[in-house]
C-alpha cells in the first residue's frame, strides 16, 4: 500500500513517514499542495493523509480535486481540534476517515487498517461485478445474436419470449417440430429474465437411465442405494431461483411425472434418503416437438402436470412457414461456419435462395445449418450455388395438404427452376420437359427475375 502524506509541518510528515515505513508501508511526503500533485501524477497512491489546514489552499478544495482526478484513492484527513465542521464537510466529499490533531501513531494505525480493510473488500466486490456482468452482457449478446429471423411468426415468437422472460417464475411450454429452435428459445428467456445469474439447468430425460431419473431430480443422501457413493443434489436444488429446462417432455416417465408434480405444488423437495426439506422457488420451461394433448391422450403425460407447466405456451411453427427467413439464417449460418473453419464467407447465386425456398425442410433449421456445414466442407471455388445443396425428394416429402403451397406463381417459378437444374441450364431442354416455348421461358425467366450462371 502506498500512503502520501502532505501536511505544511515538515516535522510531522517526516515522523509519520518513518513510522509508517516501519510497518512497511511506501511512504511519500508533500509539504505543498503543489509538492503533493506532482507526486500523484508520477505514483499510484492507494491512501492519502490530508491536513485540511494549508496555507494558501482550502483543504476540501483539495480534497474534492483528489477525488475527481484519482477516484479509487482514498483519502483520510487530518483536522485541528474543534474543527467538526470541516470534518462533516470533508466526510460528505469523500474522506474514508478522520484524525484529530494531536493524535498517537495507534490511532493512525488504526484508520489505516481500517481503510485497508475496506479497500480490500471493494477491489473484490468490483471483479466480482466486472466478471458477472461480462458474462451475461457476452452471453446476452450471443443469445440475441443467435436467433434469426425477421418473419411475422418469429417476431411473434420473440415477443411472446421477452414478455414471458420478465416473470421469472412462470413456467413456459415450447412446442415445435425438430429443429425448430426450442432449446434457443428456453436459453433466450432465461438469459432475459431478471434471474438470469442463476443456473439454467437442461435435463433431457431420455438421456438418463429411468432408475437414476429421480435422485437426478431431487438429489441423495451418501448410501441411500447401491451407487450413492457421496451427498448429491438434484437438478431442483441447482435450478433453485433459476430455470430448470425440461427437454421432451415426452420421454419423461410417467410416474416420474407424479413426483415432478408434488414438487412443483409444495415448491419443496427432499433428497433421496435425506429427511430434510428444501424449498424451491424455478422457472421450468418444457419443451417437445409431439402435439401435447395428442400426449395425454396416448396417456404419456399427465394433463394436471401439463397444466402446471403450460402458463405460458409457444408454438414455434416450422421453417416452411416462414421461408422469407430462409436468407438470414443462410447467411448466418455461412458466417458461423466461415468463422469455424476459418474460411471467408462464400457468396452464393441468387437462385440459391429459390432452390432453397423451393424446399419443404422436414428437419427445419437445423437441416438448413447442417446443408450448410456440408456445402461449406465440399465447396470447390468461391461461390456456392444450387447444386451445393442436393434436397432430399422434397415435392414429394410435402407431408399434409395444409402446407402445400398454393400460390400458382410461385409454384411456376420454383418449377421453371426445378426445371433448369434437372438440364443443367439448358433452356431448350428446360422449356420442353416444361412443356412451353422457349420464348414463353425468357420471358418468365424475366418475369421472376430468374438469372442462369453459366459455368456450372
Ligand atoms: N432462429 C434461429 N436462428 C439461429 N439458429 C437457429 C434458429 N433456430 C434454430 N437454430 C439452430 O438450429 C439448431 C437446432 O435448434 P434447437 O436445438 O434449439 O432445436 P429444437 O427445437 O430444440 O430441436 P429438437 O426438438 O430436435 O431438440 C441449433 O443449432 C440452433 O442454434
Ligand atoms: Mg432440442
Amino acid at each position: 500500500m502506498t500512503v502520501l502524506i502532505l501536511d505544511d509541518e515538515v516535522n510531522f510528515t517526516e515522523e509519520l513517514q518513518e513510522y509508517l515505513e516501519i510497518k512497511d508501508f511506501e511512504a511519500f511526503t508533500a509539504n505543498t499542495p503543489a509538492e503533493g500533485f506532482k507526486i500523484l501524477q508520477k505514483k499510484t497512491i492507494d491512501l492519502m493523509i490530508l491536513d485540511v489546514r494549508l496555507p494558501g489552499m482550502s483543504g476540501i478544495e483539495i480534497l474534492k480535486d483528489v477525488k475527481q482526478t484519482y477516484p479509487d484513492m482514498e483519502v483520510i484527513i487530518v483536522s485541528g481540534h474543534g474543527d467538526m465542521d470541516t470534518v462533516i464537510q470533508a466526510m460528505r466529499n469523500g474522506a474514508i476517515d478522520y484524525l484529530r490533531k494531536p493524535f498517537r501513531h495507534l490511532d493512525i494505525q488504526i484508520a489505516i487498517e481500517r481503510t485497508q480493510k475496506y479497500l480490500k473488500l471493494f477491489h473484490k466486490y468490483k471483479e466480482m461485478k466486472n466478471r458477472s456482468s461480462l458474462i451475461s452482457l457476452d452471453l446476452e449478446q450471443r443469445i440475441q445474436r443467435n436467433f434469426i429471423g425477421e418473419s411475422k411468426i418469429i417476431k411473434e415468437v420473440l415477443n411472446l419470449a421477452i414478455t414471458a422472460s420478465q416473470y421469472p417464475y412462470t413456467n413456459v411450454l415450447i412446442t415445435g417440430e425438430s429443429g425448430t429452435g426450442k432449446e434457443n428459445v428456453a436459453r433466450i428467456i432465461h438469459y432475459s429474465s431478471p434471474n438470469k445469474e442463476n443456473a439454467f439447468v437442461a435435463v433431457n430425460s431420455s438421456a438418463v437411465p429411468e432408475t437414476l431419473l429421480e435422485s437426478e431430480f431431487f438429489g441423495h443422501k451418501k448410501g441411500s442405494f447401491t451407487g450413492a457413493i457421496g451427498d448429491k443434489s438434484g437438478f431442483f436444488e441447482v435450478a433453485n431461483q433459476g430455470t430448470l429446462f425440461l427437454d421432451e417432455i415426452a420421454d419423461m416417465p410417467f410416474n416420474l411425472q407424479a413426483k415432478l408434480l408434488r414438487a412443483l405444488e409444495e415448491k419443496r423437495v427432499s433428497r433421496i434418503g435425506g429427511s430434510e426439506e428444501i424449498n424451491v422457488e424455478l422457472r421450468i420451461i418444457s419443451a417437445t416437438n409431439h402435439v401435447v394433448h395428442d400426449l395425454v391422450e396416448q396417456k404419456k403425460f399427465r394433463l394436471d402436470l401439463l397444466h402446471r407447466l403450460n402458463t405460458v405456451e409457444i408454438h414455434i411453427p416450422p421453417l416452411r412457414q416462414r421461408k422469407e427467413d430462409i436468407p438470414l439464417l443462410l447467411d448466418f449460418f455461412l458466417k458461423e461456419f466461415a468463422g469455424k473453419m476459418n474460411k471467408t464467407i462464400p457468396i452464393y447465386n441468387p437462385t440459391l435462395i429459390d432452390h432453397l425456398a423451393s424446399y419443404n425442410f422436414p428437419g427445419n433449421v437445423r437441416e438448413l445449418r447442417n446443408m450448410v456445414e456440408r456445402a461449406m466442407i465440399f465447396q470447390k471455388g468461391k461461390e456456392l450455388s444450387a447444386a451445393d445443396f442436393p434436397l432430399k425428394d422434397s415435392i414429394k416429402k410435402q407431408v399434409s395438404h395444409n402446407d402445400v403451397n398454393l400460390n400458382i406463381e410461385e409454384n411456376e417459378k420454383r418449377l421453371i427452376i426445378i426445371a433448369l437444374e434437372r438440364c443443367d441450364y439448358n433452356q431448350n431442354n428446360a422449356s420442353q420437359i416444361l412443356g412451353i416455348s422457349r420464348d414463353a421461358l425468357v420471358r418468365r425467366l424475366k418475369k421472376y427475375d430468374i438469372r442462369i450462371q453459366k459455368a456450372m
